[in-house]
C-alpha cells in the first residue's frame, strides 16, 4: 500500500506534545489541566504514543488528535488517534446519564470528572466488544482518564476517513446492507450503538471497497439497558432515513427491523 504523507500541516517536531497542545494558551474546555497533562504523559512514558501530530477534529464532546504510535503498540500503522473528552461540558454531563443509568454494567457515579473518565472507559470497553464482534470499528488500545487511544481510520493517502454525511457512496445499497449486518453482529454481541448517524459512521476506502466504520461508542449500551430496544430501532431509523433521503434506496425496512428485533429478543433470553 503506497503511503504518502498527508498534505495537512504538521506542527514543528521539536516541541514536546504537551507544549504543543498548550500552544497559544489554549487549554480547550479543560481537556488539559495539569492533572490531565500528567495522564497524557503516561501514554508516552508507556511507549504507547511517541508524539502528538495534529488536531484532526472537534467532535460533539471531544477533541480528536492524530498521534504517532509508540513502540509498545503492536499494530502496523504509524499513526493512532487520541480522543480527548472535554471535561467541562455540562450538557454532555447531563445527557450521558441516561445511557449509564440502568445499564447493569455501571453504577451511577456522582463527580463529573469521574463520570467522564468512566464514560471514556466505557467507550473503550464498547470498542472492545465491537472488535470481538468482528465489525468495522477502530481497534481500542488504552483508556486513561479522559483519553482514549485507538486505531486511526484513514485512506491509502493517510487522510482521515470522511464521515458518511460528507461522502458520496458508489454502491449505497451494498453499504447499507453492511451497516445492517454490523448492527446485527453488535446485537449478537449484546451491544446497541445508540447514536448511529451519518456523523458516527466514517467511510474507509480500501482499494475499490467503501467500508463503513462505526465510531463514537461512548453511549453504546448493553441490550439489558431498559431503553436498548428503543435505541436500536432509533439507530436503524436514522440510518434508513438518511439512505432514503440521499440515495432513494427502497428496501423492506419493516422486515429488516423485525429480523434485528428477533435477534435482540433471542440474545436477551440467552
Ligand atoms: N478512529 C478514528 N479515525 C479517524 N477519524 C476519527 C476517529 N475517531 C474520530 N474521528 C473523527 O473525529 C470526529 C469526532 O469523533 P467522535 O468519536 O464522533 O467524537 P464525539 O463523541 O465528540 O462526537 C469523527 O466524526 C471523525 O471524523
Ligand atoms: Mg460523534
Amino acid at each position: 500500500m503506497a503511503r504518502r504523507r498527508s498534505k495537512r500541516k504538521m506542527p514543528p517536531l521539536h516541541e514536546g506534545p504537551l507544549e504543543r497542545l498548550e500552544e497559544g494558551g489554549k487549554v480547550e474546555d479543560g481537556v488539559l489541566t495539569q492533572y490531565r497533562a500528567r495522564i497524557l504523559a503516561k501514554f508516552i512514558a508507556k511507549g504507547e504514543i511517541d508524539k502528538i501530530e495534529f488536531k484532526l477534529a472537534r467532535g460533539k464532546e471531544s477533541d480528536i488528535f492524530v498521534v504517532k504510535k509508540g513502540p509498545s503498540i503492536d499494530i502496523e500503522d504509524e499513526y493512532l488517534i487520541i480522543k480527548a473528552y472535554r471535561i467541562e461540558r455540562s450538557e454532555f454531563f447531563k445527557s450521558i446519564r441516561q445511557y449509564i443509568v440502568s445499564d447493569p454494567r455501571f453504577s451511577v457515579v456522582k463527580s463529573r470528572y469521574r463520570l467522564i473518565d468512566m464514560w471514556c472507559k466505557k467507550e473503550y470497553g464498547n470498542l472492545k466488544v465491537a472488535e470481538v464482534a468482528g465489525i468495522y470499528a477502530p481497534k481500542p488500545f488504552a483508556a486513561r482518564g479522559n483519553f482514549l487511544l485507538m486505531q486511526y481510520i484513514h485512506d491509502d493517502n493517510m487522510d482521515p476517513a470522511p464521515q458518511l454525511k460528507d461522502y458520496r457512496l458508489s454502491k449505497p445499497d451494498e453499504t447499507f446492507n453492511i451497516i445492517i449486518d454490523q448492527i446485527k453482529k453488535l446485537v449478537r454481541a449484546q451491544l446497541v450503538h445508540a447514536d448511529l448517524s451519518p456523523y458516527n459512521i466514517i467511510i474507509k476506502k480500501d482499494y475499490n471497497k467503501e467500508l463503513p466504520y462505526f465510531i463514537d461508542f461512548g453511549q453504546a449500551v448493553s441490550i439489558q439497558h431498559l431503553r436498548a430496544l428503543e435505541f436500536l430501532n432509533r439507530d436503524i431509523d436514522n440510518i434508513y432515513s438518511y439512505f432514503v433521503h440521499e440515495y432513494k434506496i427502497d428496501l423492506d425496512i419493516d422486515k429488516i427491523k423485525n429480523d434485528i428485533d428477533k435477534i435482540f429478543i433471542e440474545e436477551l433470553n440467552a
